[in-house]
C-alpha cells in the first residue's frame, strides 16, 4: 500500500516509516523540517534499505500539498505533523491553532478531494484530562488542560463530525501515552528543541552532563514513592501500533478511538533508576515542587488495541532506557 507520512521525518513519524517499510508499505513523506532534520532520511535508508520519497511542505501551503497528493494515489495517510510543546502552547496558542487544527484541515479537505479517506491521526493521553480512575478507558470522558490538549481533542472532534457525514471514511485516533525510546541501530530516536520538557530526554541529558540534574516535580502523590507515574510505551512498539492501525483502516469502515500505551505505570523515580542501570551513570536529582497541571497516575487499558488491531507493546522500561541510551551517546 502507499502511505502518505505527515511529520514523517519527526521522531514517532520516523520509526513509523521504518516499521511500514519493513512491511512492504511504500511511504510518501511530507514535512516542514520545524521539528526534524532532512538527514533522517539517510537514516532511514540506512536501517531499511530504501529511501521513502520526500516533499518538504508545510501542510498550511494548501496548494504545495494538494500537487502532493496530484502526484500520488494515496491508499492511506497517517497525520502526525504539529506542535507539541504544552508549554509552548499556552504562551502562543493562536500558532497552535493555526498549524495544529488549520492545517490538519488543509489536510483532510484535499484527503477528501481526491477520495483518500483513510486516516490515522496523532492524538494523546492529554485528551482525558485529570482521570478519575486508572486504567484510562477510550470511553472515559475528554477534557484538556492546555491548547495543544484542545488542538487534539477539536481534531477529534472535526474527525467524528466529517465520519458522521460520510461513514465512508475511516479513522483511527491514537492516543498515545509516554512515547520513549529509539531505534536499536542508535540511527534515529528523538531530538528536543532546546531544553526537554519530558522526563526521559532530561534524564538522557543529565546522563551526559548537559545538565547539572533532575528535577523531579514533587514526590508527595498519592504513588509507590509519592513521585508521578506515567505508562511510558518503547516508540518502536508504538511505530508498530501504527502499522497495525493502518492496516486496520484500509479494511474497516469506522471511527475508532485506540489507547497505545503498555497497561504498566512506573514513577518518575523508577524509571531513573532504570536508565541509570541500562547506562551505567548516575543521575543526580534534587525533589522540587510538583509541576502545575501534573496528575499523580495516568496508564492506559491497552485492551482494545489488543482485540481490535491486534497490537500489544512488547517492550519492557529496561529496553526503552537502552535504547534511549544508545541514542543519546552518539548524539554528544
Ligand atoms: P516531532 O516534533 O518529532 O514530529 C512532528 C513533525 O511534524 C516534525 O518533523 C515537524 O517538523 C513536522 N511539522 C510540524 N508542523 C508541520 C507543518 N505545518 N507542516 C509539515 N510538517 C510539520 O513530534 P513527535 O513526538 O514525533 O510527535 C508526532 C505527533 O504525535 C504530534 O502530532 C504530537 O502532537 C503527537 N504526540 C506526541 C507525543 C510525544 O510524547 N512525543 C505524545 C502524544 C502525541
Ligand atoms: N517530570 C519530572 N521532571 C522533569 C520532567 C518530568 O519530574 O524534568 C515528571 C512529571 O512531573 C511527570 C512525569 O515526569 O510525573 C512525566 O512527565 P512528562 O513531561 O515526560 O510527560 P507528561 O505525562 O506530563 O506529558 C506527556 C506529553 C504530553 C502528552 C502526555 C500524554 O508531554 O504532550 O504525555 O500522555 F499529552
Amino acid at each position: 500500500m502507499k502511505i502518505l507520512v505527515t511529520g514523517g521525518t519527526g521522531y514517532i513519524g520516523s520509526h513509523t516509516c521504518v516499521e511500514l517499510i519493513k512491511s512492504g508499505h511504500e511511504v510518501v513523506i511530507v514535512d516542514n523540517l520545524y521539528n526534524s532534520s532532512i538527514t533522517v532520511l539517510d537514516a532511514i535508508e540506512h536501517i531499511t534499505k530504501v529511501k521513502p520519497t520526500f516533499y518538504q511542505v508545510d501542510i498550511l501551503d494548501k496548494i504545495a500539498l494538494n500537487q502532493v497528493f496530484l502526484e500520488h494515489k494515496f491508499d492511506a495517510v497517517i497525520h502526525f505533523a504539529g506542535y507539541k510543546a504544552v508549554g509552548e502552547s499556552v504562551s502562543i496558542p493562536l500558532t497552535y491553532y493555526q498549524n495544529n487544527v488549520a492545517g490538519s484541515l488543509n489536510l483532510y479537505e484535499i484527503m477528501r478531494e481526491h477520495n483518500v479517506k483513510k486516516l490515522v491521526f496523532s492524538s494523546s493521553a492529554t485528551v482525558y484530562g485529570d482521570p478519575h480512575t486508572v486504567p484510562i478507558k477510550e470511553d472515559f470522558p475528554l477534557s484538556t488542560t492546555n491548547p495543544y490538549g484542545t488542538t487534539k481533542l477539536f481534531n477529534e472532534m472535526i474527525l467524528q463530525d466529517l465520519y458522521k457525514s460520510d461513514p465512508t471514511w475511516s479513522i483511527a485516533l491514537l492516543r498515545y501515552f509516554n512515547p520513549i525510546g529509539a531505534h536499536e541501530s542508535g540511527l534515529i530516536g528523538e531530538v528536543p528543541n532546546g531544553i526537554p520538557n519530558n522526563l526521559l530526554p532530561y534524564i538522557a541529558q543529565t546522563a551526559v552532563g548537559i545538565r547539572d540534574y533532575l528535577r523531579v516535580f514533587g514526590d508527595d502523590y498519592d504513588t509507590v514513592d509519592g513521585t508521578g507515574v506515567r505508562d511510558y510505551i518503547h516508540v518502536v512498539d508504538l511505530a508498530q501500533g501504527h502499522v497495525k492501525a493502518c492496516e486496520y483502516v484500509i479494511h474497516h469502515e469506522s471511527i475508532e478511538a485506540f489507547n497505545l500505551g503498555t497497561g504498566k505505570g512506573y514513577s518518575v523515580l523508577q524509571l531513573k533508576n532504570a536508565f541509570e542501570k541500562a547506562s551505567g551513570k548516575e543521575v543526580p536529582f534534587k525533589i522540587v515542587e510538583r509541576r502545575p497541571g501534573d496528575v499523580a497516575t495516568c496508564y492506559a487499558d491497552p485492551t482494545k488495541a489488543l482485540e481490535l488491531l491486534g497490537f500489544k507493546a512488547k517492550c519492557d522500561v529496561d529496553q526503552m532506557c537502552k535504547d534511549s541510551w544508545n541514542f543519546q551517546k552518539n548524539l554528544k
